[in-house]
């Protein structure tokens, strides 16, 4: 069974064919980065504009990559939400004049549970056990996330401020280091001390599974304001904010992974690309941990089709619509 996913929750249009919830057969992505990148962070009607440019090229692509007709898709399935308004509106309603027009079933697909299943993508694995804990960081959300099996999720948590991705960006543009900013903190983190500065753990006692990571980021302000250090020491401020963020998703995950007795834990979001997020979680957690390829990780195309694979649900076009605050249910 092959499923076309779209998405274009955020700055990037992704359309990807999928075969049977796991073999890519086509996975394009054309992304409007470059054009934010003086702005330091995301223009709305900047990537809205972009997609609509690139979606009806992208979605002929993937044809063409996966040699395939429309008549060889059981359905289409598209990002409902959460995103940008502007930026989901041109994916669903590009998704929905296809589908009516190839007579293909219409599948709404939740862009968080998207990042979990971008984890059943990885070629020669066994398929992921339930009850098993997801942990979905990216720009936009950091979330935990308990899935009893497909399509059933119970939210555990979430970030009550800046999402995890968004202070990699924050911290990065403080640092005066570009956009996105995980991967320059990233680099700039290989070449520093995690221990050069000791940095909050917000919440990382707390019963609860929530995180908090704005105090972080002013803690950060604040040791750029008082340093004596010139030049700024930036690899290091880089590596200790790296490393105190990455303990505070480890903890927490792992401890949400040992409260309901998860056999897994599956990790999805741009934030997921992060090395020592990888690294450490993997090192520590008692049960096995599956984070997608990077490319995976950030947001695309192929997780949507999986994600309606596993939680086949037409709907009507007239049903569907761009839902930007929609939360943790497909
Ligand atoms: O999932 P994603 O592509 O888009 C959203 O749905 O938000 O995530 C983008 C976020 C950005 O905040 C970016 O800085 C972060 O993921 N990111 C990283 C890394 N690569 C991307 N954060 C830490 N380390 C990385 N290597
Ligand atoms: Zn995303």
């Amino acid at each position: 069974m092959k499923i076309l996913g779209v998405e274009t929750s955020c700055d990037e249009t992704g359309v990807a064919i999928v075969e049977n919830g796991q073999k890519i057969l086509a996975n394009v992505l054309s992304t409007s980065v470059a054009l934010h990148q003086k702005y330091g962070g995301i223009v709305p009607e900047i990537a809205a504009r972009e997609q609509i440019k690139v979606i009806m090229p992208a979605i002929d692509q993937a044809l063409s990559e996966a040699a395939g007709a429309p008549d060889d898709l059981k359905a289409v399935a598209v990002t409902a939400g959460p995103g940008l308004v502007g930026s989901l509106l041109v994916g669903i309603e590009t998704a929905k004049t296809i589908a009516t027009v190839w007579r293909k079933p219409l599948i709404p697909v939740n862009h968080l549970a998207g990042h979990i299943y971008a984890n059943w993508l990885a070629p020669n694995s066994s398929l992921a056990k339930f009850p098993l804990v997801g942990l979905v960081v990216s720009g936009g959300h950091t979330d935990l996330v308990l899935m009893a099996n497909h399509g059933k999720f119970k939210w555990l948590g979430g970030t009550r401020d800046d999402a995890g991705g968004e202070a990699f960006d924050k911290v990065a543009r403080l640092l005066g280091l570009g956009y996105p900013g995980g991967p320059e903190i990233e680099s700039q983190a290989e070449k520093g001390n995690p221990e050069a500065f000791n940095l909050p753990r917000p919440m990382i006692d707390s019963a609860d599974f929530d995180f908090s990571f704005s105090g972080l980021k002013t803690a950060v302000v604040n040791l750029v304001k008082t340093t004596n250090h010139r030049p700024l020491p930036i690899s290091d401020i880089a590596a200790s904010f790296q490393s105190a963020i990455v303990e505070v998703l480890v903890t927490k995950t792992i401890r949400a992974a040992k409260k309901y007795q998860a056999k897994e834990i599956l990790v999805g979001g741009g934030v997921a690309a992060n090395k020592q997020l990888r690294q450490n979680l993997k090192k520590m957690s008692p049960v096995n941990v599956r984070f997608p390829t990077i490319p995976l990780s950030i947001d695309n195309g192929a997780m949507i089709a999986v994600a309606a694979y596993y939680n086949f649900k037409p709907k009507p076009a007239a049903k569907i619509q761009a839902e930007p605050g929609l939360f943790f249910e497909l």
